[in-house]
């Protein structure tokens, strides 16, 4: 007899044992990802605050800051948004869901941006030098990269200076925000 109940009352622990279970991890990979985006949001400030002049340019410190926003975009970024942790009360649209292309897209078109602001930074030098500034690497005459493109493929980054590639990392945290994030208070 007793037996029996710890038979039926058994399976029942172990269901909200895995419930519980399942619900602090969607809590954790939520958390983790928000605070991800977060250090990346305090790295583009770093880096953006030493082309501004609003921060002492630091070599080391561009390196670290550019390594974070490259080592949290592309897979890590993927795989930070599982299925069952869209939606309220997390800001990730349940829409990434059906647009899963897209949204593994732009987190790898920021990855490949990232890879070629953190190899600019790992070569950083102890100044900050014309040739990492917004514009300088435009094609002479032609204004290949701000004004008309020479066609329809876009610029290797490698070619981008440091400056522009982070406005153009800029631009994609802002162009997912606007897609796939939403408010939730
Ligand atoms: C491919 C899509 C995507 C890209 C690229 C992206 N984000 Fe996000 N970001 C999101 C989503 C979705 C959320 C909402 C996450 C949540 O609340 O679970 C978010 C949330 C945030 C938050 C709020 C975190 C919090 O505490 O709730 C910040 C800050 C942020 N992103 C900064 C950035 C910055 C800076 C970049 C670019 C360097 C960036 N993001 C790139 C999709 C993206």
């Amino acid at each position: 007899m007793r037996l029996a109940a710890a038979a039926t009352v058994l399976p029942l622990a172990c269901v909200s044992v895995v419930l519980a279970a399942a619900h602090s991890d969607r809590d954790a990979i939520i958390e983790a990802r928000q605070t991800s985006m977060k250090e990346m949001a305090e790295a583009a400030k770093t880096i953006a605050g030493m082309f501004d002049g609003k921060r002492a340019y630091d070599a080391a410190a561009f390196r670290a800051a550019a390594e974070t926003i490259r080592a949290r975009t592309g897979p890590a970024l993927i795989a930070g948004f599982p299925s069952a942790t869209l939606g309220a009360p997390s800001g990730a649209k349940p829409d990434i869901d059906p647009a899963r292309a897209e949204f593994e897209a732009l987190a790898r078109h920021i990855e490949t941006l990232a890879r070629a602001l953190a190899s600019d930074a790992e070569r950083a030098p102890p100044r900050i030098t014309d040739d990492m500034r917004m514009g300088s690497g435009l094609a002479m005459g032609g204004g290949s990269l701000l004004g008309k493109r020479p066609g329809p493929a876009e610029a290797d980054p490698a070619s981008i200076p440091a400056e522009h590639l982070l406005h153009l990392i800029l631009q994609d945290c802002s162009s997912c925000h606007s897609k796939f994030r939403q408010r939730v208070e």
